[in-house]
């Protein structure tokens, strides 16, 4: 296990999943091809995953939703966007993005039970100490028939193998965000979701191969990033147009995965 990393920018060394790299880090949450790349592609897989809102007054809540990455994919859906999130750095931009921010801990949310329509919990849990915790709030604040979408690492050797001791060397994680000890293995997530009344489905996730590498390349080169998450770009050098990266279904949960389910009652 490893006892301390450096992130990838900045001058001091932090702990593994220490808060304060989100402060050090507070200038790549919006750069798409920045240290953050992945959040942007996996918000918007994460928003494919929520409907249109039912009522004028639909709310969805953000459970550490750090800059409000996801609010560019929800736009036109019709929710009022309520995020919440331990950083204050990363809340002020998540309201420059027309997020309705409250600072505070995923496991004790100041808004009440039932009180929303859709509640994501995007690469949120695997830095929660109490995971289980986060979940019960996140179904807590559902309401009877509400949907909870997230995503998350896997509890396994592959995971840590793939996404802190691979990702963490490429440019598409920062280095020392995760701590491994802080997985959530997948069907203990869905057992700890149906004791709080939701079915939570879940399937394995992963960058498409292509589309990652021409990503890298292209990083590799120094090419410019899209303008907007998920816009197409064009390389530099060549002038061809390099789509960010999808997030695609792939058989195995043992990395990555997304899980979705509807609150019962
Ligand atoms: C990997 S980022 C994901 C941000 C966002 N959901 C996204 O996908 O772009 C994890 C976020 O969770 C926040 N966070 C970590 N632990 C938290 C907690 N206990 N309560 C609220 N937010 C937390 C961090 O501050 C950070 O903004």
């Amino acid at each position: 296990m490893r006892a301390a990393a450096r992130v990838s920018t900045p001058s001091r060394v932090l702990p593994p999943n220490d808060p304060r790299q989100y402060d050090d880090l507070v200038d790549e949450w919006w750069r798409p091809d920045g240290a953050f790349a992945m959040l942007h592609w996996l918000a918007r897989a994460r928003a494919a995953l929520v409907p249109p809102a039912s009522s004028q007054d639909a709310l969805l809540v953000d459970l550490g939703c750090g800059a409000g990455l996801l609010a560019p994919h929800l736009a036109g859906k019709g929710y009022r966007h309520v995020g919440v999130d331990l950083t204050r750095s990363a809340l002020d931009q998540a309201a420059a993005h027309g997020v309705t921010v409250l600072q505070g801990d995923a496991v004790a949310v100041p808004l009440a039970d039932g009180c929303a329509d859709v509640v994501s919990a995007g690469e949120l849990l695997e830095h929660v100490p109490d995971w289980r915790r986060a979940v019960a709030e996140a179904c807590r604040l559902l309401r009877p028939g509400g949907l909870l979408v997230l995503d998350t690492l896997n509890d396994t050797l592959l995971a840590r193998l793939v996404a802190v001791e691979i990702g963490e060397r490429l440019p598409t994680v920062p280095r020392g965000i995760h701590d491994p000890r802080l997985f959530v293995d997948a069907r203990a997530l869905v057992a700890e979701c149906a004791r709080h009344g939701v079915a939570l489905r879940v399937r394995g996730v992963r960058p498409a191969i292509g589309g990652t590498l021409a990503w890298l390349l292209r990083r590799l080169r120094g090419g410019e990033g899209p303008a907007a998450p998920g816009a197409p770009t064009a390389d530099g050098p060549t002038g061809t147009v390099v789509p960010a990266p999808r997030i695609v279904p792939t058989r195995s949960t043992a990395v990555l995965y997304q899980g979705h389910g509807v609150r019962s009652g």
